[in-house]
């Protein structure tokens, strides 16, 4: 038993020295195994201990295992060492790492649904041929209203819920129709235009009504224009939009504006039968368009006898609630994470 407990002692000592001297990890894995392996010289020492009386036993037992609990965890501790030399190294021969490389889970900013859609709705323009233009929000009764053929007194003027400001005569726009004011009064047919745009409306807020919502707009001028062009702009648009084959059907609106108005309905995207997004009707209503009203091209230095042109128009929140199947208009202003994180 002496001896047994005299070679425990050795072997303590000697695991001690070769552990401080194993420098790789794969000198360290042969330590491991002369030592802590199947067949190392601490299993040797659990045979020898076996041929021991339980007296002896008792007393040599305890200083075995010791040994090997030691061994173990000074094993452990030099192979984190080592590992950790090994990683910093590894990290100083790369100069170029990537710091973002074990980020998980990061929220990942992105567009706004609005600036998306905006985009995506300016590119079907372009790609038609049209201009992209803006106009102002803060607008003169003059550009929102009377030189679009609304005089004061005009009952159409009781549909747009106008925002008045402090300043006599200002309002903020009620359409994005000031915008074929302002360009016709300074440039020359002919010209194809876009712009898409925040209006205001004193509403109510609800589900599909807002007081501040956008707008897109499309003005073409130039000799000979006639509805059959709108009809096919429009359906040139509306199958950009919706991405699939769309038939139109018109129908007689009024817009001071225009003349003749008209509203465009697109047949469902959706469904073949009728459908809770088109009530059941296979059609959903979608564009206020006509021929410009000789007034208001004659309005801003057109001249009706030689020009003629289309404008069309509607709620850009409309159309990207029904294309992306979206409930309410609030959501667009909610700034709730689980909704914009869908776009
Ligand atoms: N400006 C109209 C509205 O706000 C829409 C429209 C635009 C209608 C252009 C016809 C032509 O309701």
């Amino acid at each position: 038993m002496a001896q047994l407990i005299e070679k425990i002692s050795q072997i303590q000592a000697a695991l001690k020295s070769e552990l401080k001297q194993a420098s790789t990890l794969e000198n360290l894995e042969q330590v491991r195994i002369a030592f802590l392996g199947r067949n190392g010289s601490i299993a040797d020492l659990m045979t020898e201990l076996k041929a021991l009386s339980v007296e002896e036993k008792r007393v040599a037992g305890p200083k075995l295992n010791e040994l090997k609990q030691w061994a173990q965890q000074a094993y452990d501790e030099q192979k984190y060492a080592l590992e950790r030399e090994a990683a910093r190294a590894e990290q100083r021969s790369n100069k170029y790492f990537d710091v973002t490389a074990y980020k998980h889970n990061q929220f990942q900013g992105r567009l706004h649904l609005y600036t998306q859609f905006i985009a995506h709705l300016q590119d079907i323009f372009i790609s038609m041929g049209y201009e992209i233009v803006d106009g102002p929000e803060l607008e003169t009764d003059y550009h929102n209203f009377k030189a679009l053929n609304i005089p004061d007194n005009h009952p159409a003027r009781d549909m747009h819920d106008t925002f008045w400001v402090d300043v006599p005569g200002m309002l903020l726009r009620t359409h994005t129709s000031n915008v074929q004011v302002r360009e016709m009064e300074k440039r020359k047919p002919p010209f194809a235009l876009a712009s898409c745009g925040r209006v205001y409306r004193n509403e109510a807020l609800d589900a599909s009504h807002a007081f501040l919502f956008n707008q897109l707009e499309l003005i073409f001028v130039d000799k000979d224009v006639s509805l059959s062009n709108l009809i096919a702009t429009a359906k040139t648009f509306l199958q950009a939009l919706f991405e699939k084959e769309i038939k139109v059907r018109v129908r007689p609106g009024y817009f001071p504006f225009v003349e003749p108005g008209v509203e465009i309905d697109a047949s469902c995207p959706f469904c073949k039968h009728g459908c809770s997004i088109c009530k059941k009707t296979g059609w959903i209503e979608l564009l206020g368009a006509g021929l410009v009203h000789p007034n208001v091209l004659k309005c801003s230095g057109i001249d009706p006898d030689i020009y003629s042109g289309f404008a069309l128009g509607t709620g850009l929140e409309r159309i990207a609630m029904i294309k992306y199947g979206i409930t309410d208009i609030r959501f667009f202003h909610s700034y709730k994470n689980e909704f914009l994180s869908q776009f």
